[in-house]
């Protein structure tokens, strides 16, 4: 017998009843759905393209439309990514619906990584804030603007941790701790997905990628990863995990390889770990091609191949790279796979469709009045500039030369007056340069002040978009002259240097991380002629910044911080807002000591005798930081005092309270984000010198006091040990707090 997808919605029409048999009459639908389906019918759903106007990856195979058009209406294709705008896919819906044997609904996709129209910080930068509630809130914006556009499903949080800024793909993510991350990957889940994923205002969302993307070799995209055991479960794995736990509806697959196994093709991550001990009944899609690449991997010898490694892993959607479309099916009529593995991925496909309420209504969300009353609401502009100064970062502020006092000021730099730039890169559905620039923030700040303006340097040549490579300039000094001379005769200059959009980014890895091109020479020159610099950096990961840190007198992290921008920087800078941001990366002192972060373990030789050379460091440079994870400065100060810890025993199912007192040493209120370390002193591997356990974000009144305190219980020093064997070990524990990674007060206690 036929039902099709109109006969099965009907039949649960007419099966409303109490809530735990509508549960059940959900999940039968999907089995019965799956039982009518042929074996062509189970693999369209596994298979997804871009079919839409935008591009998020190579783009040679749009030749093949009039091939994606036909299997589209014949049920070929389960989801589609790239394709935007209610009306649009109300259309495509269409094709689907009524020319489809079954009429099964695709689902839309998107790469909705730090907002859809209104644009918020990128992530590292938002990562910044530590502040969970506002995260969870951005990401919940950004799936309302997404599902009025016709989006069910978005490619984020990328929840992988790097160590390596010249990875250019760092600024997508939560930065170098596995504790943050997993705070944020929960809080960005929340957000994106709300209490129901069927709710028109919220969309699915993707852990990915999993999983070793942020270690590749070098820092350079795409490339291959070398982690054991350790590195792997203990750093990259625990925010996934997270993900996992907090409800995470799908994983994408990673495109590097770990120690000689594609990610994509991993059966010990993706059937050992993810579908086997945690049990994830979710959906995993390849990343772009990232089954087809198999081949190039050398893992594979063709695409038949490749799709047999892939679906035995346990990578459920094909995402462009017309493998599972082409070759799933001889595999099985071969014998050389059961069609069990289709049916368990394509189920898994359904019951994502059921969740996201599609089959009970494929044009759920594809509303036009919705679309247009969403985009760009003033209250999600204002979250954004809110967000915007919440992620800021005050890097130095020398005799106290912010807030501005200055009132005769010169604007300098090739960022000053670019509304592209902030809004960064995997801006979604953002309109290029549609942000608030420095310039416009601070002449609406101050509208009594004297401000003189001067580019002095362009930051590069040529095009900036998503595909091609971004041309520095380095040869054209010609604005040099009427920058310096403007300097000269203001009071204060402030000065907007860093990155555009896309140099940091998917592709944009670097091998020098300093300011890009002519910028530090024109730095120099200013500094020659007026040593009031504030030096104002939009940037999309950590950079090297000796010679800045050492000679300019004020320098604020502005990241890319999105739509409001300018408005957002101007706030802090005026001291409207008083910046709390601390960084979620450590800043190097020079690229060399890249991979550099704070919970690195000891090494048998952390230091030696005076004057010796036989230990752990670099003879050109100092092994601690320029700025250390943790790190940011207020226009308040803070003074740590009285660390302690309830008991100085912890029992095995026991817990004991950690405090310390934080007192507010300034005249003016301010934020403070209190960090809490743990260090285990001796284990069966090696142990970090600290690891992040948790924070607490507090207001403290100018001139007041407050005590912090966290809870410690065992849990929190678990590890796995090898072999995947995970638990706390008895022992000695050091407990740090403080205001970063760095400057922190300790006390010791014993797991019993
Ligand atoms: C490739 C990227 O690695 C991935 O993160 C993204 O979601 C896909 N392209 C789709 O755009």
């Amino acid at each position: 017998m036929k039902i099709g997808i109109k006969g099965i919605v009907l039949l649960s029409i007419m099966a409303i009843s109490a809530c735990s048999e509508q549960k059940e009459t959900k999940k039968s639908r999907v089995d019965d759905l799956l039982a009518e389906m042929t074996l062509e019918e189970k693999i369209g759903q596994l298979n997804q393209y871009s079919i839409g106007a935008e591009l998020t990856g190579p783009g040679e195979k749009q030749g093949q439309a009039k091939r994606r058009y036909e299997e589209l209406k014949n049920g070929g294709i389960g989801s589609v990514l790239n394709l935007l705008g209610a009306k649009n896919a109300r259309e495509t819906q269409r094709q689907v619906v009524e020319n489809s044997r079954l009429g099964i609904p695709l689902i839309f996709s998107f790469d909705v990584v730090h907002g859809y129209k209104t644009m918020f910080p990128i992530p590292l930068g938002e990562s910044a804030s530590w502040d969970l509630e506002l995260m969870e809130a951005t990401a919940a914006v950004a799936a309302k603007e997404a599902a009025a556009a016709g989006i069910q499903w978005t490619f984020a949080p990328m929840v992988d941790i790097s160590r390596d800024a010249r990875w250019g793909r760092v600024m997508e993510g939560a930065g170098e701790d596995p504790y943050l991350g997993s705070a944020i990957a929960v809080a960005r889940v929340k957000g994106f997905q709300g209490e129901s994923l069927s709710d028109p205002a919220t969309i699915a969302a993707c852990a990915k990628h999993f999983a070793g993307y942020g270690f590749v070799e070098s820092g350079k995209d795409y490339n291959n990863v070398y982690v054991g055991e350790n590195q792997l479960m203990n750093t990259i794995v625990p925010p996934f995990k997270a993900a996992k736990d907090a409800g995470v509806a799908t994983f994408m697959n990673a495109f590097n390889d770990i120690d000689g196994v594609p990610s994509t093709a991993s059966t010990f991550l993706l059937r050992d770990i993810l579908k086997g001990n945690w049990q994830y009944k979710g959906v995993v899609v390849s990343d772009w091609n990232s089954i087809g690449e198999l081949i190039s991997h050398g893992v594979a010898k063709d695409k038949r191949e490749a799709a047999k490694l892939a679906i035995t892993a346990g990578a459920d959607i094909d995402m462009e790279g017309v493998v599972y479309i082409d070759h799933l099916k001889e595999l099985v009529e071969a014998g050389e796979i059961n069609e069990d593995l289709i049916d368990d991925a394509a189920k898994r496909v359904l019951q994502l469709k059921e969740d996201l309420g599609l089959l009970d209504d494929p044009y759920l969300y594809f509303d036009e009045n919705r679309e247009k009353e969403t985009l760009l609401k003033k209250e999600h502009l204002d979250l954004a500039r809110e967000a915007g100064r919440k992620s800021i970062v005050l890097l130095k502020n020398q005799d106290d030369l912010l807030p501005l006092k200055a009132s005769n000021i010169a604007l300098i730099g090739p960022l000053m007056k670019d509304k592209d730039s902030p809004i960064g890169n995997w801006r979604a559905a953002a309109e290029a340069g549609s942000a608030v620039s420095l310039y416009e923030g601070l002449t609406k700040a101050l509208p009594d002040a004297n401000f003189t303006y001067a580019e002095g340097v362009k930051l590069s040549v040529g095009p900036n978009n998503f595909f091609q490579e971004v041309e520095v300039e380095t040869g054209d000094r010609s604005g040099f002259a009427e920058a310096i001379n403007k300097a000269r005769n203001a009071e204060t200059v402030i000065v907007a240097m860093g990155e555009t959009a896309y140099m940091s980014g998917e592709g944009r890895s670097r091998s020098e991380i300093g300011l890009p091109g002519l910028q530090l020479e024109l730095l120099k020159e200013i500094y020659k002629v007026n040593k009031n610099i504030i030096l104002v950096l939009m940037n999309g990961r950590p950079l090297t910044l000796a010679w800045e840190d050492e000679n300019i007198p004020a320098i604020v992290e502005a990241w890319h911080l999105g739509s409001e921008a300018g408005h957002a920087i101007a706030d802090v800078l005026t001291g409207k807002y008083n910046p709390a941001g601390k960084l979620p990366m450590t800043f190097p002192r020079a690229v060399g000591q890249v991979p550099i972060y704070y919970n690195h373990k000891m090494t048998g030789r952390p230091s030696s005798a005076p004057g010796q050379v036989f230990y752990t460091h670099h003879t050109d440079v100092d092994n601690s930081p320029l700025y250390p994870f943790g790190y940011g400065l207020s226009y308040s100060s803070f003074v740590y005092s009285d660390i302690s810890v309830s008991e100085s025993l912890l029992k095995a199912d026991g817990e004991i309270t950690a405090s310390v007192t934080v007192k507010n040493t300034s005249d003016v209120d301010g934020e403070e984000v209190v960090q809490l370390y743990i260090r285990d002193l001796v284990g069966t591997i090696t142990r970090p010198v600290k690891e992040l356990k948790g924070f607490k974000k507090v207001m403290i009144p100018a001139g007041g006091s407050i005590e912090v305190e966290f809870t410690v219980d065992p849990e929190m020093l678990a590890y796995y040990k090898g072999d995947l064997k995970y638990g706390a070990e008895p022992g000695d524990f050091e407990l740090f707090i403080g205001t970063n990674a760095r400057d922190t007060q300790s006390v010791q206690f014993e797991l019993k």
